[in-house]
């Protein structure tokens, strides 16, 4: 039976892969129950909290009785649309784009990069952990031919709007943004982007420590 799903916020759904993470975690440790006391000790948030955010999904767990893990993560694996696969092109084969078609912990979850464009002919030919590095010129004709989810972009900042834009026109909807810039996109479409700065999380670690 499908759950229903009510108004979902932005802090619940950034909460979620979290849920997620941890009940992993929990179950390979071989735990079958947890109470939302327990959940939110570790997890760092209130119980109320808990309950709140699983309202939204139309509640889990029983009174007195706490969480089935499992349950609850097959559930949230669910929720987060992780019983799909997702195909992945990376543009932009240096460091980063390298590192993310190096990781093997996507695949586990079913993102599957099948290859990656790059605009240096000393990088195309190539390949990295079997997936080819291709010619930016021809990611129109990929496109056309292959069904692909979601585009990383892991080139230089000043070349990432005109790739996404690039994307967007060759009907990519979901944008994995490493530049450190933010990607935007109009307002009346469905595109998804997440844009992932991780100097902002080392930028935050900096500023508690200044104690300024
Ligand atoms: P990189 O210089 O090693 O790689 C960028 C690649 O993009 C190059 O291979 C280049 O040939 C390619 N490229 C340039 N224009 C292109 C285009 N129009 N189409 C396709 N490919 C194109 O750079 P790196 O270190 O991988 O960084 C990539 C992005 O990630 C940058 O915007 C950077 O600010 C950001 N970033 C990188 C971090 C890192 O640790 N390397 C950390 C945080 C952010």
């Amino acid at each position: 039976m499908a759950r229903e799903r009510n108004y979902v916020s932005e802090a619940v759904m950034r909460r979620m892969p979290k849920y997620y993470r941890y009940l992993t975690d929990m179950e390979k440790a071989g735990i079958e129950r947890v109470s939302s006391k327990e959940l939110s000790q570790r997890m760092g948030l209130t119980a109320s909290q808990i309950r709140q955010d699983f309202n939204c999904f139309g509640g889990f767990g029983q009174q007195g009785y706490g969480y089935n893990v499992s349950e609850l993560r097959h559930e949230i694996h669910k929720i987060l649309g992780l019983h799909k696969k997702h195909s992945i092109i990376i543009i932009g084969a240096g460091n980063i784009g390298q590192a993310l078609a190096n990781y093997t912990g996507f695949e586990k979850d079913g993102f599957l990069v099948k290859c990656l464009f790059d605009i240096n002919p000393r990088l195309i030919g190539m390949s990295i952990r079997g997936k080819p590095i291709y010619d930016i010129d021809e990611l129109e004709d990929y496109l056309k031919e292959n069904q692909v989810h979601i585009a990383a972009i892991c080139t230089p900042k000043e070349k990432a709007q005109e790739v996404a834009e690039r994307l967007i026109k060759n009907g990519i909807k979901g944008i994995w943004n490493f530049a450190a810039v933010d990607i935007v996109v109009p307002n009346n479409n469905d595109v998804i982007v997440e844009n992932v700065h991780l100097s902002d999380s080392l930028y935050t670690i900096s500023f508690q420590m200044s104690g300024e």
